[in-house]
């Protein structure tokens, strides 16, 4: 399972590199980094040598298609997210004959992923914690989008995205889901355990009575 992080936060990005293999952003994030766009995408491919999705902001198919191909220039590793719309899903079908990878974003139906693996996106992302904020089950969606994909042999990955848990973190590598992007604060907390902690204090209490030569 790859993890990749959920953030333009390049502080974050640089803290937890070494556990991520892409990274996710969207124009909220953006705009909480209070930095330009193109600097901060930048500066993000230059710390993590993955995936990196920058997400168009036009609502028409010929707009995304445009801005896509100048974010695609920005490095090898960008990849567009495009929202699952009628208008985002031409741009999929046009921008993956071009060979520019996409992910489909906001996705909240098993039908929407049908529709983007249709459309050859490289990766499609269910948002789960904003489905289970509407009391829907959105780990549901992501068991339900791997067998379809299975059925057919689809090759579009799974990103499981507004994750809010650890447990969902493990919830979806149970399922086998591809991909989970992670907030920072949720990898941070997916590291930790207490009898961890606890274990370690004491084997370095005991080492002190180790005699030393
Ligand atoms: C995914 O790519 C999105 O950036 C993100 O997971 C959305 O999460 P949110 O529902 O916490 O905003």
């Amino acid at each position: 399972m790859k993890f990749f992080i959920d953030t333009a936060d390049v502080a974050q990005i640089k803290k937890y590199a070494h556990l991520v293999d892409g990274v996710t952003t969207n124009p909220s994030l953006i705009a909480k980094s209070g930095r330009s766009f193109k600097e901060v995408v930048k500066e993000i491919c230059e710390i993590v040598d993955g995936p990196i999705s920058a997400e168009v902001v036009s609502l028409d198919a010929s707009g995304m298609v445009k801005e896509a191909r100048e974010l695609a220039k920005i490095h090898k590793n960008i990849v567009i997210k495009i929202p699952l719309t009628d208008e985002g899903i031409k741009a999929t079908k046009m921008l993956s004959k071009e060979g520019i990878k996409t992910n489909v974003t906001l996705c909240f139906s098993a039908n929407q992923a049908l529709i983007a693996a249709k459309a050859d996106a490289t990766y499609v992302s269910p948002f789960i914690g904003r489905l289970d904020d509407i009391d829907n089950n959105g780990m549901n969606l992501i068991a339900e989008i791997k067998d379809i994909y299975a059925n057919y042999g689809y090759k579009t990955e799974i990103i499981v995205a507004s994750i809010r848990s650890p447990a969902q973190v493990k919830q979806s590598a149970l399922i086998g889901a591809d991909i989970a992007t992670i907030p920072p604060e949720v990898l941070g907390q997916m590291i930790k355990h207490p009898l961890t902690d606890i274990g370690l204090q004491k084997f370095l209490a005991d080492w002190e009575k180790v005699p030393k030569k």
